[in-house]
């Protein structure tokens, strides 16, 4: 049965197109039939990320407001036969995305897919709004710091009050993601840490993307980093993250952590 996934945040730039382009190809990847799909109209940045942006003809409004088929707005991957990309618009009103449209077009990819991955633009307005509708599971993106733990609290309260899930009376699943982990900065004192952020926003945790080059590097070719070199350090999180989302129990790698104990072996030693 079809899963709609939300990958969603609250504040911008902390990760959210990184990782939908990052869940989606690892999940394709495992032979299972996956669409992302960008809701952050105006910006257009999941076909960049997904380097298909040469590609893009019909977007998500064309297929709400029925000037395109939805088969004609579906790019396929030239990498994974099993990814596709539905692209948002960059030059169209967002007010042309009506509850109802999105509503027949989430319903229409149900039909056909495993994953249904949607691209929340920022805030907490009527776009990142639509983009969660009609999840069936939440993906919190959020960075070590106090802004950014903050605001996914608050759409933690959004996802809980105005999804039709929660409306029907039904328990939204929500995964925290925690990206751009720096484990030297969180050991300063610069970033949260893990447990910290844990204790604020008590939600699972689905993974932990280290701060990486890889990622601008891949995101620069247009390449989801789990379809770059598979065994840098985000491409090795996203993946796992994604087994856990498909159900899968992995143990989780927290960044840095060898080293915290070595230190605190050498530290005791010493003392
Ligand atoms: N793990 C990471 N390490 C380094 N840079 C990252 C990482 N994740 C995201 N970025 C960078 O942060 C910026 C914002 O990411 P993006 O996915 O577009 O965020 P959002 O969709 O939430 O606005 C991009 O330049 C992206 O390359
Ligand atoms: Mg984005």
């Amino acid at each position: 049965m079809a899963k709609v996934i939300v990958v969603t945040s609250g504040k911008g730039g902390v990760g959210k197109t990184t990782s939908t382009a990052a869940l989606g190809a690892a999940l394709a990847q495992r032979g299972e039939k996956t669409v992302v799909v960008d809701f952050d109209v105006g910006l257009r940045n999941l076909d960049l990320v997904m380097g298909a942006e040469r590609r893009v003809v019909y977007d998500l409004i064309n297929v709400v407001q029925g000037d395109a088929k939805l088969p004609q707005a579906l790019i396929r991957d030239k990498r994974l036969e099993t990814l596709f990309l539905l692209p948002a618009s960059q030059t169209r009103d967002k007010d042309n995305l009506t509850s109802e449209g999105v509503e027949i077009v989430m319903n229409e990819l149900r039909e056909t897919f495993d994953w249904i991955i949607c691209d929340s633009p920022a805030g907490i307005e009527r776009g990142a709004t639509l983009a969660m509708r009609h999840a069936d599971v939440a993906v919190v993106v959020t960075n070590p710091e106090v802004s950014s733990v903050r605001d996914s609290d608050r759409i933690i309260g959004l996802l809980d009050a105005k999804t039709a899930k929660a409306e029907r009376g039904e328990r939204m699943e929500k995964h925290l993601l925690l990206t751009r982990y720096d484990p030297n900065r969180a050991e300063r004192g610069d970033m949260l840490k893990v447990e910290d952020v844990l204790e604020i926003l008590s939600i699972p945790l689905l993974g932990i993307i280290p701060e990486s080059m890889d990622v601008l590097r891949a995101s620069n070719l247009g390449t989801p980093v789990t379809l770059g070199d598979a065994r840098s350090a985000p491409a090795l999180a996203y993946t796992d993250a994604a087994r856990r989302l498909a159900g899968e129990t992995v143990p989780m790698v927290i960044p840095g952590e060898k080293r915290g104990l070595f230190g605190k072996i050498f530290g005791r030693r010493a003392a």
